[in-house]
């Protein structure tokens, strides 16, 4: 590791502060707000650390001109957190089963796009939910789009490989049917199977930069990423997951993040799930 002056020691200078603010902000629209200079250095001083750059402005000049966006990624790895988990938020699953799965009954394919899902966590969830409760038939009819900014969550995502830890909110059941269990150095670890990873495509999206041609989805999970964002980039990332949604379509947001104070189409219908009025009925 090269000598680290006294970067890492130090916290951010002011005008050090409000350089990377500017940048997450422009390119992630993350809203690093004033009083998180102490959570910005520590973080950023490992990252630097890791980095193998031993001053602020060289590090900086290496992310931003960086071509391959890799700094850039790991910056926003550095500055928020991948935290999920399998089933998190199960309120989220008991609706999907109950009243999303019923009303997809004698209608056509299911498009269900997991936003920010990290490392891959949230989407087999789904898909595990889907093939419990269609059974087969859901490989032909389901199409899962997971995405995120980062390109390291992504890879572990694809790979779908998690310590036995990790599956403590799978049941038993849906362990034997989903996934199998490690052997020799994969002792102490579960591969989602094939046939579960297949039915999710993982894909780099920037939110603040998404593609015109996407959707429409019946259902978007959009959970726990909003909270990085100011209220004005909520605002437009809400409506345009709405454009991204069909008619009757849901969107689950995190538990503590509230559209309170955005302007936005959507029917409430239970805590963090939300309802794109459908042409044919007027929803309550
Ligand atoms: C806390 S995780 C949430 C994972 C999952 N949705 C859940 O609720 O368990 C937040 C994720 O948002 C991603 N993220 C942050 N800013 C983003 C952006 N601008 N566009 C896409 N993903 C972003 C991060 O890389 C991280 O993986």
């Amino acid at each position: 590791m090269p000598a680290l002056d006294n970067f890492p020691c130090r916290p951010l200078r002011d005008s050090e502060f409000a350089r990377i603010r500017k940048l997450a902000y422009d390119t992630f629209g993350l809203d690093l707000k004033a009083g998180k200079e102490t959570l910005v250095s520590t973080r950023l001083a490992r990252e630097i650390h890791r980095s193998g750059c031993t001053t602020f402005d060289q590090y900086y000049r290496r992310v931003v001109e960086d071509p391959t966006g890799e700094s850039l990624i790991n910056l926003i790895d550095a500055l928020t957190t991948n935290h999920t988990a399998f089933f998190r938020e199960p309120q989220h699953f008991d609706f999907l089963r109950s009243r999303f799965l019923p009303e997809q009954a004698g209608r056509g394919n299911i498009d269900i796009w997991s936003a920010a899902c990290s490392s891959g966590e949230e989407p087999y969830s789904i898909a595990m939910c889907l093939l419990d409760e269609l059974g087969a038939a859901s490989k032909q009819r389901v199409r899962i789009l997971a995405t995120d900014i980062s390109t390291r969550v992504l890879s572990k995502a694809a790979r779908g490989a998690y310590p036995a830890e990790r599956f403590d909110g799978v049941s038993p059941h849906q362990l034997r049917a989903h996934l199998l269990r490690g052997e020799g150095r994969w002792a102490g670890w579960y591969r989602v199977k094939k046939d579960v990873r297949d039915m999710v495509e993982f894909r780099r999206l920037n939110l603040m930069e998404p593609p015109a041609q996407l959707g429409p989805f019946g259902l978007i999970f959009c959970r726990n990423v909003m909270i990085y964002f100011d209220k004005p980039t909520q605002q437009r990332v809400v409506q345009r997951l709405t454009g991204y949604l069909s008619p009757g379509g849901y969107l689950f947001t995190g538990h503590s993040e509230s559209l309170t104070g955005i302007e936005h189409g959507l029917t409430y219908v239970l805590p963090a799930i939300y309802r794109k009025p459908s042409f044919a009925s007027r929803e309550r």
